[in-house]
């Protein structure tokens, strides 16, 4: 599922027997109960949700000196809206139905540490992900597992510039459904990122200040 038919098509051509090409804009929560009530009518039941659309990189990226509501409201629809459309949808549904299903997040180490010019980015992360939190430990005896994915930079056409450590797509995608199988409740995938944002974090807002001088 995705915005762009080209790249749904040819995934469709590759894998004809097992993939189900669906245009759907995550931004327009019609969209979702319309595409959610058509496989609900044909009496699909999907046992593995991937939420994984969302904006990041430059995308994402903000003036870090001035916070326009806008630009924060853009990234909730998509980032925490776009994905909570689709448990409202299913969630329930699956449940009452005892389906066995997972949902998987797309978070962000953003969440453990907000650097500058991503702040509505990191909250839109931070809230869906408190939101799955929260929805695991409310499930946690039913058949819904809600996982989440903490990856550090991975190199989409979003991200610009050399960041070091940075993963490719398919790496991140190969390990997540390897892990996700296995049914981990949290990913961390980058060791070195998930380590030096706590750290960041940890450390006392003067001290964070001077790395931030030396480094921007
Ligand atoms: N890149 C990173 O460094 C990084 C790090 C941590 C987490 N993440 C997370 O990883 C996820 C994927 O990001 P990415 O970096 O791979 O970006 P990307 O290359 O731009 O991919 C974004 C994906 O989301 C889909 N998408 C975006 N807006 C959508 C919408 N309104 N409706 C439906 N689909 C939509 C896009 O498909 P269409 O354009 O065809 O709709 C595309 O498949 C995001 O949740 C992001 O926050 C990325």
């Amino acid at each position: 599922m995705a915005r762009s038919l080209d790249k749904l098509t040819t995934l469709a051509n590759e894998f004809p027997d097992s993939f189900l090409p669906i245009v759907c804009d995550v931004s327009d929560e019609n969209a979702i109960k319309n595409v959610s009530n058509n496989l609900k009518k044909k009496n699909y039941f999907p046992n593995l949700f991937f939420l994984n659309a969302g904006l990041a990189g430059e995308e994402a990226a903000e003036n870090p000196r001035k916070i326009e509501a806008a630009h924060h409201h853009k990234m909730m629809v998509i980032n925490y809206f776009g994905v909570l459309g689709w448990i409202e949808e299913w969630a329930e549904y699956l449940n009452l139905k005892e389906k066995p299903t997972t949902f998987v997040l797309t978070s962000s180490v953003n969440v453990f540490f907000a650097p500058p010019g991503s702040a509505a980015y990191s909250a839109s992360k931070a809230a869906i992900t408190k939101t799955f939190e929260s929805l695991q430990r409310s499930y946690f005896d039913t058949c819904l597992r809600f996982l989440i994915v903490y990856p550090g930079p991975i190199a989409t056409k979003g991200l610009k510039g050399n960041v070091p450590f940075t993963w490719s797509a398919e790496k991140l995608a190969k390990y997540m459904v390897e892990h996700t199988l296995k049914g981990q409740y949290t990913m961390e995938p980058s060791l070195f990122y998930s380590v030096v944002t706590r750290l960041l974090n940890w450390l006392p807002g003067r001290i964070v200040d001077k790395i931030l001088k030396k480094v921007l």
